[in-house]
């Protein structure tokens, strides 16, 4: 069950430009929350924005959550401004985490900008739970883009840099660069980033044969399973099944699930 709770925020800083990682002290969900599941997070000055903000759960600490995040818009502006020592009201954690599986000896995250973020906490439950490390692509548009680089390299990840202008690592999509290390049998492949991305990072998995589960994005009101404001179309027979909430039945799906073709 998610909880509600105001949280004091214990660090909040700046990592990258225009990109932020806060860290707050949340005990309870911390104790429940897995790789994959995300927060919803209320950045309000009087009554705007109304909406809570979904974040993903970065990292899970015995005490407390960071989020990593980029200010895109009035919420995350006024999320950035929120200082340590303030207290920010968090429900969480709210949907489904990143299966883990032990059959599989390869796994490849591939991040397409801040899709990065739920990424720190699998790979440390894929190295917590099957004592194996992770491979990690990383994508963006220019180098200035990329985050998380020396967080997975001090993980002992092996990291892939691609950037769309060459700036940094080689000059490739992320799909380019997940067909490049070859996933074959014994890999599962997980994606976070925008859907075009995910979109061919699915088409390669299917070429492949490996499966890929993929974290969705959608904007959200209720943020728990009510509204149907976030619903994203679905590879079901059954038309009355076919549309998802991206917040209660994700954000994390089978790729095969998702009809990429409505994107
Ligand atoms: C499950 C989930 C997890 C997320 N995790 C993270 C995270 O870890 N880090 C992070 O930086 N962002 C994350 N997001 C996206 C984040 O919620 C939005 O960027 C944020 O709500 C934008 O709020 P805003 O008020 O700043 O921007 P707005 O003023 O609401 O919008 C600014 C621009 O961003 C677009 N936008 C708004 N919300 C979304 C969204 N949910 N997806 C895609 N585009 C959007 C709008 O269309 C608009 O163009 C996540 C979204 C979901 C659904
Ligand atoms: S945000 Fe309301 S159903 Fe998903």
């Amino acid at each position: 069950m998610p909880w509600i709770a105001d949280c004091p925020i214990t660090s909040h800083q700046e990592v990258a430009p225009g990109h932020c990682r806060m860290v707050i002290h949340a005990p309870q969900i911390a104790k429940d929350a897995q790789a994959g599941q995300f927060c919803m997070l209320q950045v309000q000055e009087g009554l705007y924005p109304f909406l809570r903000r979904p974040m993903s759960v970065e990292r899970i600490f015995a005490d407390g959550l960071s989020f990593l995040y980029k200010i895109v818009g009035e919420g995350t502006r006024l999320l950035s401004r929120m200082t340590q020592g303030e207290t920010i009201n968090v429900q969480g954690p709210l949907g489904k985490p990143f299966p883990i599986d032990p059959s599989f000896d390869r796994h490849i995250l591939v991040a397409g900008g801040i899709g990065i973020a739920p990424f720190p906490a699998l790979a440390d439950a894929i190295k917590r739970t099957l004592g194996k490390t992770p491979e990690v692509i990383i994508a963006a548009r220019t180098e200035q883009a990329l985050v998380g680089n020396r967080d997975f390299r001090q993980m002992g990840c092996k990291v892939h840099l691609a950037t769309d202008d060459g700036s940094a690592g080689k000059k490739a999509f992320a799909s380019e660069m997940l067909e490049k290390l070859r996933p074959g049998p014994g890999t599962v492949v997980y994606a976070c980033g925008p859907m075009p991305m995910m979109k061919a990072t699915h088409a390669v998995c299917e070429a492949a044969g490996v499966p890929c589960f993929t974290s969705l994005e959608a904007e959200m009101a209720c943020g728990d399973g009510v509204c149907l404001g976030c619903a994203v179309e679905a590879n079901v027979e059954i038309e009355s099944e076919r549309m998802v909430r991206v917040c209660k039945d994700g954000p994390v799906f089978d790729s095969k699930l998702i009809h990429w073709e409505s994107y």
